[in-house]
């Protein structure tokens, strides 16, 4: 396992691609999902110093389905999202990545800190096309995810799903 994760670059795809191949050392020799998840999480932070980053995975409760926190960083956060609550949960019900320059314009948006400002989320699937989590990653300056961050977050998720894919199908 690699010991530190160094991402040198100015631009924001520059440290996106310097990051790419570090996270795929990082977690190439671990079969744990919790295990992987967690550090990907971290080397986010670690690297872009986002305020939240982390991963709400579908679990079944009841009769249906709920999105349940699992591995993140940065301040606590609210424990389980609906299908179709929030920016976490349209991401799963519509099945792709929200963007959101200002949370506040966003209907429906559950504010975990009040110091989030803007948010993506890019949901992750498993082999049959089903969301099995979503990856949140929350800013607290205004408008601070481009173009950019969306193909590098869905980079990530990319790794993620083949992770999930190993262990859960
Ligand atoms: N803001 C999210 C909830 C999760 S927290 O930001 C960590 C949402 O609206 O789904």
């Amino acid at each position: 396992m690699a010991e530190t994760i160094l991402v040198q670059g100015t631009t924001k795809p520059e440290r996106y691609a310097a990051l790419m191949p570090q996270l795929a050392a990082l977690t190439e020799t671990e079969t744990d999902w919790i295990a992987n998840v967690s550090n990907v999480v971290a080397a986010l932070r670690q690297t872009f110093g986002f305020f939240w980053v982390g991963l709400y995975c579908v679990k079944p409760v009841g009769e249906g389905q709920e999105l349940v926190l699992g591995p993140f960083q940065g301040p606590i956060a609210c424990t389980r999202i609906a299908l179709g609550r929030g920016v976490c949960g349209a991401a799963w019900a519509q099945k792709k990545t929200i963007r959101v320059p200002d949370v506040e314009q966003f209907p429906g948006h559950i504010a975990c800190s009040s110091e989030s400002k803007s948010e993506i989320v890019i949901p992750g699937f498993n082999t049959d096309g089903q969301v099995v989590f979503v990856l949140d990653v929350d800013s607290d300056r205004l408008n601070d995810f481009d173009e950019s961050d969306q193909r590098g977050l869905e980079e990530v998720v990319g790794l993620l799903e083949m992770l999930y894919r190993k262990t859960h199908g």
